[in-house]
């Protein structure tokens, strides 16, 4: 998708769709339906219909005018953003997307955006337009031989007149950067177990680092013998099972100019396919276990995304890549595991596989001189019981790290809710003949999971991010295709934005 800004009369373009934002300006029971921004030619443009009560302007309302009256554009789209006192640019990024999946099946291929005025200011408009066409524009669909790849290929965001416009430009490229490093991540995430193996992951890690073709950004991939090498115990014990061998994906962002600390690192579950092992998983549903790697997209895609942007903090990536399988050589509820840090494990669950390989994760990241870490893990089945779909859990060891993580996810507009981590959850990961075991039982199992971790971060600031119930989209909505969501990428890359401030 080619996105770009023009500053062209809204009335004057020549277009095959126009979109506009309408919001209800009404009280209760008494809806107003009003074009937000634009000038005197498109609000006339709209009027006729607005009045008629036809458009109530409720959120994701889509109208379309042919041959709208003293417009030049073909079409005048008008996309329902809801109440007007609760418009925002969370649900500005959504309309954007809603606007392009409407049109996308439709034959038209370019589409020019009218960001409407908003208090956070134009920058901020165009930031959400951009980045929510980019999510729109995404489908799960590379394994359908009938697909059509049905894509907008062309998206104009006009601006306004008085714009600042190397403002805007560069609110435009960096969205631009964003929305196509959260489309990476989701196209991995996409991928199934077969394709995806720990292998492949750690091919498409090289082959990004490549094509972002930065002299700050390197890679380098520890198979197997390194992981032994490195004592990595957790991480070990759950890639023994399987006939695909490991891979730690180990990427370093450090541009010049970047004070020594501090050093952000971001470490990623990457379970390729998690059966359960020798806990094996119920057959019903073990299919969507293939996106259990979606953590380590995650970080992939931000770090592309932070290569790309350039800020100046040193940032480590870390993708503990692995398949969880039971097999011969798999390891068997009761054992006992060394982690890297020298703790030792008792195993009550292979199915809770994905703290082990972040526990070793989680240690290198501050061998290698990480002083802050953001993890993102499909972690718990507990906290999709918690929080569904909507939110993410989000986990924090200090405050002042989650005040900072916290404003990064609004900006991003990226839904994600605080849970506990009090000194009483230890008691249920206490083992009877280890330091510590790998499951607290089904009561707080998101807690106890996130606890779990914390052993190996010790006082290191640290995020936690649980997305098991929100980097999958169940359904086609308006905006988002059903699929991976690619969630978690635009926080951390605002979070490492302001970092670096
Ligand atoms: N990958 C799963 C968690 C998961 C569940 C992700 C549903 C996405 C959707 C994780 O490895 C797991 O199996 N967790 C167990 C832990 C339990 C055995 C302590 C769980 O949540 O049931
Ligand atoms: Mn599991
Ligand atoms: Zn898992």
């Amino acid at each position: 998708m080619k996105t770009t800004l023009s500053y062209a009369n809204p009335a004057e373009v020549e277009t095959e769709c126009l979109a506009v934002v309408v919001v209800d300006q009404g009280e209760k029971d008494k809806p107003a339906p009003t074009v937000l921004g634009g000038n005197q030619a498109i609000q006339n443009a709209a009027s006729e219909l607005l009045a008629s009560g036809e458009v109530s302007g409720k959120m994701f309302e889509t109208v379309v005018i042919h041959r709208p009256a003293g417009l030049k554009t073909r079409r005048l789209l008008l996309v329902g953003g809801g109440k007007a006192k609760d418009f925002s640019s969370s649900e500005l990024r959504k309309l954007a997307g809603t606007a392009l999946r409407f049109l996308k099946p439709k034959q038209i291929r370019s589409l020019f955006f009218l960001p409407p005025e908003m208090l956070s200011g134009a920058a901020d408009a165009v930031k959400a337009v951009v980045e929510g066409a980019y999510v729109g524009d995404f489908d799960a669909d590379t394994y359908k031989s009938d697909r059509k790849d049905q894509r907008i290929e062309e998206l104009t965001l006009l601006a306004p007149a008085n714009a600042e416009r190397p403002t805007l430009e560069k609110a435009l490229a960096e969205a631009r950067v964003v929305g196509e490093s959260q489309n990476f991540t989701r196209e991995l995430v996409n991928e199934p177990g077969n394709r995806m193996t720990p292998t492949a992951l750690a091919e498409r890690a090289r082959k990004m680092v490549v094509d972002v073709n930065s002299p700050h950004l390197s890679i380098e991939v520890l198979g197997p013998e390194r992981i032994r090498e490195l004592k990595m115990g957790a991480f070990w014990s759950v890639a023994q099972g399987s006939d695909e061998p490991p891979q730690l994906i180990v990427m370093r962002y450090s541009p010049p100019g970047a004070p020594e600390k501090p050093v952000l690192g971001l470490v990623g579950k990457g379970i390729t396919f998690d059966s359960g092992g020798i806990s094996i998983k119920p057959a019903d549903g073990m299919e969507k276990m293939k996106y259990d790697m979606a953590g380590g997209a995650a970080m992939l895609g931000a770090i592309r995304a932070i290569a790309l942007l350039q800020p100046k903090v040193k940032v480590i990536g870390i993708v503990c890549a692995t398949e969880n399988m039971p097999s011969g050589k798999a390891q068997k509820p009761g054992d006992v595991q060394i982690a890297m840090t020298g703790k030792s494990i008792e195993i009550i669950n292979t199915d809770a596989e994905g703290r082990l390989v972040l526990a070793d994760g989680l240690a290198y990241a501050r061998q290698l001189g990480a002083t802050h870490l953001i993890d993102a893990a499909t972690l718990t089945g507990a906290v999709v019981v918690a929080l569904g779909g909507v939110n993410a859990g989000v986990f924090a060891n200090n405050d002042d790290i989650y005040a900072h993580f916290e404003r990064a996810e609004q900006r991003a507009g990226e839904k994600m809710w605080r849970m506990p981590l009090d000194d009483e959850y230890r008691e249920q990961i206490r083992s009877g003949i280890a330091d510590i075991k790998n499951s607290g039982g089904r009561y707080g199992g998101a807690v106890t999971a996130a606890m779990f971790l914390k052993e190996f971060v010790e006082d290191t600031p640290w995020i936690h991010l649980d997305i098991a119930g929100t980097a999958w989209t169940e359904e086609n909505k308006s905006w988002i295709a059903l699929g991976p969501s690619g969630i978690a990428v635009r926080s951390i890359v605002e979070f490492v934005k302001d970092m670096a401030k």
